[in-house]
């Protein structure tokens, strides 16, 4: 059974007389699976050892009679009020020594021994019961593990598991002191015991300790999943393992966390009251889904949709006609093949009193289920045809754990935030329906044309080889401010100028740099002055060309930006962080001059993605805005959903197919055509200025292959100037793959 639209059910905050209505309005609506038992302990362990799984079992039977399938939550998130009492020692402790006690949720301690154990037992439990019921199809470990408190948790129990992170990480204490910069502030360490969690200090922290203790943090929240992940992993083999990701928060990395799971599940409220008001700009969205799905490079469900007003102690705004299911249809665009909608209805208990659902307080359906139900109706059939289809973006933006660990600790500039500066970076791609892909640094890019990798900061010879490599073989790579500034120890390099280790590659030298503090900034890019903010590289070149320049500061006139040419590929180098009108700006030539193109042109609130399975393309057309809008295409698309051809009514989908296997297929054979009718130097410049997307493609495609038949990992100077017509002739003749 092909599972797409679901919802999270607490059918515990209710009497049983109200379950059977329920489950039929939900059957009514086209639901396929709910959610169950998130936060259930106290209810199916009432007392310590004495299990009820009865209230559990019946709804899930009764959801089964109506062809509604059960996803589980552990409920490790709450433990109950018997075990805190039992053992108070299982409650967090904050950086100011505080115990974080019993009455919200999270209040536990994820290295806490006696709390291990409590979970060992109830979750060994919990999934032998439900192992072989075929009405349950999977698991949800935990609930937005590392959403807490501001730290984490910093008790005893995780002081002696910090010491033992950092002894099997240094094994020597000289090493620590070495790696941490301990000769500052006399904050040597004579033993691994003198060592504690970051408490609140009298004044300045250590920003290699605070960098080591999130690794630290995130290690042991991964570690902490994967006790519950094997459990049910022996005991459940027919059944997935999933978690609730929260887009990109970091408190733990996600991609690691990925690794326990068979897919990576993701929560969002575009309208929600911890989000930006009246809400999430649409390509901040977007750029959550492309990361959601870049964590294990898959399909992913959300979780939790939104589904009414959000809101604790105040709320959110409601969500116009149409809006939630325009949400919906955006994480479905990006790569999701199941919608579930937090929550079925509206709770009338405890802090979530005001986290609408589908239903309202009363129970009674209205506009918002009826929108929700015509969405699953239309949108079952196309769902179930592209379930497994992926985008596949020609550009990539980096995104790491560490980096926003380390500029967290420390952001350079009071208002200078990671993730908002890579949205900065995502939206001209975005705002001209480019789509991308979120990597690791030491991911393999040679698929990509374009990657950007901002702020780049930590810097390893690994990540520099990687960066370095594909720029080699014709990728084209854009760096910026604060890159090569810091070694992954979080100690400033000092062995070259600035930007480090990539200094090479970009052709450029920054010996000072400005920090923009309470101003603006602004830089002339061909002829145009824009605003600039927060940063300033004084750049010295070094074999690259200027591309803008500064229009401030005692350095005005000097390059702002640069390109430079580096073995077949180029590299950006921006030295501030630009206003959008100057990222749109430059973004327009640097994705033309990679041979980036979109899919088409759509006006502001409209956005158009595709997917593609097998040769076969889906696009999306979503219309965000409550006005009329028309879009215009590249290539020809076939129309399966919708109205009216490229007009998009307030909030509409539209949804076009493109069998393109035939076509690639003819391509492939002019393209085959043309390469061998050209001689070596028109193929470089193919290859480095080449303005014909497919045969830059496809000539990058045959220098891989050809490195890879040689067994080698890039051009070097000489082979530089090797003949190109003889590396295209061996392809043909099918010397790499054995043809
Ligand atoms: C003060 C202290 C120095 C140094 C500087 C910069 O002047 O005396 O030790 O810390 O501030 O922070
Ligand atoms: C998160 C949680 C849910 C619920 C919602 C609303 O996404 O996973 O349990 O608390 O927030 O607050």
């Amino acid at each position: 059974m092909d599972i797409h639209f679901g919802v999270d059910y607490y059918p515990e905050h209710w009497s049983r007389d109200r379950w059977e209505t329920d489950v039929r309005l939900m059957e009514e609506m086209g639901i396929q699976v709910v959610r169950l038992a998130e936060f259930s302990w106290h209810k199916l362990e009432p007392a310590e050892g004495s299990y009820d799984f009865e209230w559990l079992d019946s709804i899930i039977k009764l959801l089964e009679e109506h062809g509604i399938k059960t996803v589980l939550g552990t409920p490790t998130a709450a433990p109950p009020a018997w075990m805190i009492k039992a053992h108070p020692e299982i409650q967090p402790v904050d950086k100011f020594s505080r115990v974080r006690h019993f009455g919200g949720r999270h209040h536990d301690c994820q290295s806490n021994k006696t709390y291990r154990e409590y979970i060992r037992r109830f979750v060994e439990e919990y999934s032998k019961h439900y192992a072989y019921n075929p009405a349950v199809i999977g698991w949800q470990i935990d609930n937005e593990l590392g959403t807490y408190f501001d730290e984490s948790c910093m008790c005893p129990s995780c002081t002696g598991r910090f010491r033992q992170w950092l002894k099997e990480k240094y094994k020597d204490i000289a090493e620590l002191n070495k790696a941490w910069g301990t000769a500052f502030w006399s904050q040597d360490y004579n033993e691994f015991e003198e060592i504690t969690p970051p408490l609140l200090t009298a004044t300045g922290e250590n920003p290699s300790a605070l960098l080591d203790w999130k690794r630290f943090a995130s290690d042991l929240i991964v570690d902490f999943a994967k006790l519950q992940a094997d459990i049910i992993r022996r005991n459940c083999p027919g059944q997935f393992i999933t978690h609730n990701y929260m887009n990109f928060a970091n408190r733990v990395d996600y991609y690691e966390l990925g690794k326990l799971l068979d897919f990576v599940s993701d929560d969002i409220y575009p309208a929600g009251i911890w989000q930006k008001q009246p809400h999430q700009p649409e390509h901040e969205m977007a750029a959550c889904y492309d990361a959601v799905r870049g964590y294990k490079k898959k399909n992913y469900w959300m979780m939790e949709q939104q589904a009414g007003i959000a809101g604790w102690n105040i709320m959110g705004r409601a969500p116009a006609p149409g809006e939630i299911s325009a949400w919906a249809v955006q994480a479905v665009a990006h790569g999701a093949d199941a919608i579930v909608f937090f929550r079925w209805r509206t709770c009338a208990l405890g802090t979530e009193q005001y986290w609408h659902g589908i239903l309202g307080h009363s129970g009674n359906p209205g506009r918002v289920y009826e929108e929700i139900r015509s969405l699953i109706t239309r949108f079952s059939p196309v769902m179930k045809e592209i379930k497994g289809s992926m985008p596949r973006p020609e550009a990539a933006m980096v995104h790491s754990f560490e980096l926003n660990y380390a500029l967290d600790i420390q952001p350079n500039h009071p208002d200078l935030d990671y993730i908002g500066h890579l949205m900065g970076l995502y939206k001209p791609l975005y705002d001209r329906n480019i789509q991308v892909d979120f990597v690791r640094e030491t991911d393999d890019l040679s698929q990509y044309r374009l990657v950007i990798a901002p702020l780049q900061y930590l810097m390893t010879k690994e990540i520099a080889e990687n960066y370095r490599n594909y720029v080699n073989r014709g990728g084209n790579l854009v760096l910026d401010m604060r890159a090569g500034v810091k070694d992954e120890h979080n100690i400033c390099m000092t062995e070259y100028e600035l930007p480090g280790e990539l200094r090479d590659i970009c052709g450029i030298e920054i010996p000072e740099y400005d920090c923009l503090y309470e101003k603006k900034g602004k830089a002339e890019y061909k002829e145009e002055v824009y605003e600039i903010s927060k940063w300033a590289d004084i750049i010295e070149l070094k074999g690259a060309e200027p591309l803008a320049s500064f229009a401030c500061g005692f350095y005005e006139g000097s390059p702002v930006v640069t390109v430079n040419q580096y073995g077949m590929g180029r590299v950006w180098y921006i030295g501030t962080e630009g206003s959008p009108e100057f990222l749109d700006a430059l973004f327009e030539d640097i994705l033309s001059e990679s041979g980036v193109g979109g899919i088409g042109k759509s006006p502001e609130g409209v956005e158009l993605s595709v997917r593609e399975k097998n040769g076969k393309r889906w696009l999306f057309a979503i219309n965000f805005t409550d006005q009329e809008k028309s879009f215009k295409l590249n290539g020809t698309w076939r129309m399966i959903l919708g109205e009216r051809e490229k007009k998009l009514q307030p909030c509409e989908t539209q949804v076009y197919v493109n069998d393109l296997g035939a076509a690639e297929d003819k391509e492939e054979t002019s393209m085959k055509e043309e390469l061998l009718g050209m001689s070596s130097k028109e193929l470089f410049i193919v290859l480095t200025e080449g303005r014909d997307v497919l045969l830059r493609a496809k000539l990058q495609n045959i220098l891989r292959e050809h490195l890879k038949h040689y067994g080698k990992d890039s051009f070097n100077e000489e082979e530089e100037n090797v003949d190109l017509r003889l590396i295209v002739g061996e392809y043909y003749d099918g010397k790499y793959n054995g043809r």
